[in-house]
């Protein structure tokens, strides 16, 4: 946690004034379906994808400080993966979410994709309003993006020819694209040449997919209590992700309990200990450790500073999460 403090440090105040603003933007008339958009913005989250749109902002920000347009953007991104979440545990039968009831489980999966929706379309109106057509172009591509992951993990379920390179893939489309969006949005308000937007757009590519495959390291080695969400779901739901990726080759039980989904009430237990106790986990967490080190490379496009220092970092904070 020493490392998440130095990193959030210099936009903490940015952050406060983004969680008031967060619950002000969200404007339903109808009261269930405010409830429902609102439901998991009071209950926090780690605010990561407005974070780093903060820091991204500052590399370029000079004396002017962080621009209106860049602290929106901020908020958008927030609400975007919001959005992307509620939907997400629709599909992924998931009860709890940020150390709440989920929002399909304290109303019904309609009320749950209709706010949903309501999240995309709110983004997208805010996202208009910046009246940056280049901005809105990179941003409004995730959530297409989004249900290209959403369809390809759907579609590989309990597959055993799921291969790691197929992984990355659906990883980008679920969690790298709005990162790496975000990360060249901020700059391009800030006017960065393409060399720039380019450079800050891999940085947010490598992030994501880094981040993704510490999620799902934690989904195997943590508890439910500290993720706030269902432990041990990915696996149960045949969602095979890096560690169970890496873990197949090492012990054949593994293939024998996937390949009969786990229908036994014991086999995800049998499962879950054999992927901790083999290597797997650090194989996985290599990869990770890989795609941290390619995001560093990529900040190269601008000159070190303080800024830059946090971006960097980030990606100390973003591997501590499984240590
Ligand atoms: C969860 O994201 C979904 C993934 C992309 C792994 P976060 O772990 O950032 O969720 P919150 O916002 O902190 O709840
Ligand atoms: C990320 O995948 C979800 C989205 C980007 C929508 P997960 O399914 O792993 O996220 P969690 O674990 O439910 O937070
Ligand atoms: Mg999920
Ligand atoms: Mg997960």
């Amino acid at each position: 946690m020493v490392v998440a403090n130095s990193v959030f440090a210099p936009i903490e105040k940015d952050l406060l004034s983004l969680n008031q603003n967060l619950q002000n933007m969200i404007g339903a008339r109808h009261p269930v379906l405010y409830a429902a958009a609102e439901h998991l913005f009071t209950a926090g989250g780690k605010r990561l994808r407005p974070a780093i749109v903060l820091l991204c902002a500052q590399t370029l920000a000079k004396s002017s400080g962080i621009s209106a347009p860049q602290r929106r953007l901020a908020e958008i991104t927030e609400i975007i993966h919001t959005a992307s979440l509620v939907h997400d545990d629709v599909l992924d039968e998931c009860s709890t979410r940020r150390g709440i009831k989920t929002v399909h489980n304290v109303f019904t999966t309609k009320i749950a994709i209709l706010a949903g929706d309501f999240l995309f379309a709110q983004s997208s109106w805010y996202l208009a309003n910046l009246e940056n057509l280049q901005v809105v172009k990179v941003i409004s591509k995730v959530i297409t993006d989004f249900a290209e992951g959403e369809v390809r993990q759907g579609f590989t379920r309990f597959d055993l020819q799921f291969s790691i390179e197929e992984y990355i893939g659906k990883s980008f489309y679920k969690t790298g694209s709005l990162i790496a969006a975000s990360c060249q949005g901020a700059v391009m308000l800030n006017f960065a040449d393409k060399n720039i937007a380019n450079g800050f757009y891999m940085y947010g590519r490598y992030i994501g997919l880094a981040f993704q495959i510490i999620d799902d390291i934690l989904d195997v080695v943590a508890s439910s209590n500290d993720l706030g969400k269902p432990a041990g779901s990915d696996l149960s739901q045949g969602n095979l992700t890096a560690p169970v990726l890496f873990s197949i080759p090492e012990d054949y039980q593994i293939t024998q309990l996937i390949n009969k989904e786990f229908s036994d009430i014991r086999d995800i237990d049998n499962a879950l200990q054999i992927i901790r106790q083999g290597c797997g986990i650090q194989q996985a967490k290599d990869l990770a450790a890989e795609y941290l080190q390619a995001a560093i490379d990529c900040l190269e496009v601008i000159d070190n500073s303080k800024s830059t220092e946090s971006l960097k970092k980030l990606t100390l904070y973003i591997l501590e999460r499984v240590n």
